[in-house]
């Protein structure tokens, strides 16, 4: 598994994106739209369900760290490195993988989305906030990532 937080994906294909609210109401819809875009496009249920999975975490995560009264922008699309999830949030700090602890019930998301993902990392927004990606491994998965930023001159609505 690579693990880096520094050579996001780059997308040569057209991107789905939605923007919902920064709440916990919004984790089921976001859940369902990532799950119906892999279901669409991949057609494996592995893949399907390691989708959901780290969409729910990284969004959790990004619903805990946004501001009141923002947005959160996620975006897939099948990168130069495999089919991407993007979550943006406009929160300070930034997602870091904790060790696992077995006697600990939190601080154990992102180290689910190290074990699941193919890679995942952390790109700074322009104005601030971050997008948090991970890539997921499918049977065609092969390549190394790339260095371009993936991120830069779009932004979530406020
Ligand atoms: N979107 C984010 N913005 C800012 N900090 C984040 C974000 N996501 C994660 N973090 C930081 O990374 C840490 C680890 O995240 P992780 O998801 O592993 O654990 P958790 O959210 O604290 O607990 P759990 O996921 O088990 O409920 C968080 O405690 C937080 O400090
Ligand atoms: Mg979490």
């Amino acid at each position: 598994m690579i693990h880096t937080t520094h050579t996001p994906p780059t997308w040569p294909e057209p991107m789905a994106m939605m923007v919902v609210p920064a709440e916990p109401e919004s984790v089921k819809r976001v859940r369902d739209w990532v799950g119906a875009w892999f279901f669409d496009k991949e057609r494996d249920t592995d893949v399907l369900d390691a989708a959901r999975l780290l969409v729910s975490e990284l969004f959790t995560n990004a619903c805990r760290h946004a501001p009141p009264a923002t947005n959160i922008l996620v975006r897939v699309y099948h990168s130069d490195v495999g089919p991407t999830i993007e979550v943006w949030d406009r929160g300070d700090g930034r997602p870091a993988a904790k060790p696992l602890d077995e006697t600990s019930e939190s601080g154990r998301g992102l180290a689910m989305v190290e074990l699941i993902a193919e890679t995942w990392g952390v790109t700074p927004l322009p104005d601030g906030g971050k997008a948090t990606y991970a890539v997921l491994a499918t049977p065609s998965t092969t390549a190394a990532p790339t260095v371009r930023p993936s991120v830069a001159g779009h932004k979530p609505r406020r």
